[in-house]
């Protein structure tokens, strides 16, 4: 099974965000849009998994999420990857918040001990919104959605199906924060 840890956003957030995804549809572009139900911030990515490590995996969840209190997290401008000139991904940012990478690092850190191969890309916070089938400049899609601050409050530990319509995540372990 497919799986990653990420934070979950909240409905009011999501809403808006799906706002902001229609206007960006209205320009047309051969592009996939994220399902605003499915909007998430992505911590470790660990792809297939057997499903043995499902108990290794919600050990971790449990214990990380165990002693990190809830904390504030502000969303920021638009991105893109890999250039915001030329994207191919088209994203929300996330403010720098040290207390969000500290997570992070301490989560994939667990994950490599307990002998997880993770990305060695270095973590980027961001929340996907759209994925496009040529380089797009993402200046088109300003301005973007107006800043929020939300609250991080759990740790989610999804099951990603693949599908025709793009993918669907599942819940398959909650972990609240302390
Ligand atoms: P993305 O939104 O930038 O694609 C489920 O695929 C989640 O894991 C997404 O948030 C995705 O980020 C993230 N992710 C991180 N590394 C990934 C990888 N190598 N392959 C697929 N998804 C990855």
């Amino acid at each position: 099974m497919r799986l990653f840890f990420a934070l979950d956003l909240p409905e009011a957030l999501k809403a808006e965000l799906a706002e902001f995804q229609g206007i960006g549809r209205a320009h047309g572009l051969p592009a996939t849009w994220q399902q605003a139900g499915n909007l998430h911030l992505t911590l470790a990515f660990l792809g297939e998994q057997p499903e043995s490590q499902l108990p290794a995996l919600r050990d971790i969840g449990g214990r990380i999420a165990g002693r990190c209190p809830w904390f504030p997290l502000s969303t920021a401008g638009l991105g893109g990857f890999p250039r915001p000139s030329q994207a191919r991904v088209l994203f929300l940012g996330l403010e720098a918040n040290a207390r969000l990478t500290a997570l992070a690092d301490e989560l994939q850190r667990d994950l490599a001990d307990r002998g997880f191969v993770l990305d060695r890309k270095p973590f980027a916070a961001h929340l996907t919104l759209a994925r496009f089938r040529a380089p797009v400049d993402i200046h088109l899609f300003e301005p973007g959605p107006a800043p929020r601050e939300f609250e991080a409050s759990e740790l989610i530990l999804y099951r990603s199906h693949l599908g025709a319509k793009g993918s669907q995540y599942e819940r398959i372990g909650v972990f609240p924060f302390a």
